[in-house]
């Protein structure tokens, strides 16, 4: 089974006004519609799971009230906890079947692409666990102060990550419980769970348009973007 879980358990504290960012607005729908919608519409994808914030799971299942097949269920204290909701959400609902794979995908990233889907479905099947990335744009440079450049690793090794970021679900399972506190608390995502295990993860091409919305002049990137799809479907 291909299960897509979207992460919506966030605040989005870096956007502020009070309202978390997938719920704001992009082309008069709120951007999580956007996101799930790209999985409802997949054909290969068997399950849609959304987890909210506890105090917006009313609005969620309100937003995504035309989709049936989506299901909406509270996220976690992190992004990390949150996924981990889903796992046993999939144990308890899918039962824990070795071909189940899972699409982790942020709520506030609605320019995936079918292709991305599909790319992920095909790798993770194949390699057990994938990233969506893209070559990094500009050169990266690590600095411990704070205040002046250390490293500067080879910009030609160097990738960002987007979602989805998909994994067997039972290996996700198995890699999240061997970690410890700290080891937890200092991952910010599934991926950085493998690379610590030196277990791999195959590169899923992304794009550029694949955008992580986090600050509000994302939000007028993210109305550009809808209008140049709206243009180009026209
Ligand atoms: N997320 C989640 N559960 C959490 C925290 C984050 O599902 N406890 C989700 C967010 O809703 C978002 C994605 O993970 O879709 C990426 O996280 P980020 O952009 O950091 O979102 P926020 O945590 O909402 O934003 P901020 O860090 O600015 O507070």
């Amino acid at each position: 089974m291909t299960i897509a879980a979207i992460l919506a358990g966030g605040t989005g504290s870096r956007m502020g006004g009070g309202i978390p960012k997938q719920y704001l607005p992009v082309g008069g729908r709120p951007v999580i519609v956007h996101t799930a919608e790209k999985f409802t519409a997949h054909p290969q994808v068997d399950c849609v799971l959304v987890l909210a914030p506890t105090a917006w799971l009313e609005h969620t299942r309100d937003c995504l009230a035309e989709h049936h097949s989506v299901t909406v269920i509270q996220g976690g204290e992190t992004r990390n906890d949150t996924i981990r909701t889903a796992l046993d959400w999939i144990a308890a609902t899918c039962g824990t079947d070795e071909d189940h794979v899972i699409l982790t995908h942020d709520a506030v990233r609605p320019f995936v692409t079918n292709q991305i889907i599909s790319n992920n479905i095909a790798a993770v099947h194949t390699h057990g666990a994938c990233v969506t990335a893209i070559p990094a744009i500009d050169t990266i440079v690590k600095s411990k102060d704070n205040a002046f450049a250390g490293e500067i690793p080879p910009r030609g090794e160097l990738y960002l990550a987007q979602t989805p970021q998909s994994f067997r679900c039972n290996k996700l399972r198995e890699l999240m419980n061997s970690l410890t506190p700290e080891e937890a608390h200092a991952l910010t995502d599934a991926t950085c769970i493998y690379a610590l295990r030196n277990e791999p993860v195959f590169l899923v091409p992304g794009e550029a348009r694949n955008i992580k919305i986090t600050y509000p002049f994302d939000m007028k990137v993210a109305q550009a973007i809808l209008e140049e799809e709206a243009a180009c479907d026209a």
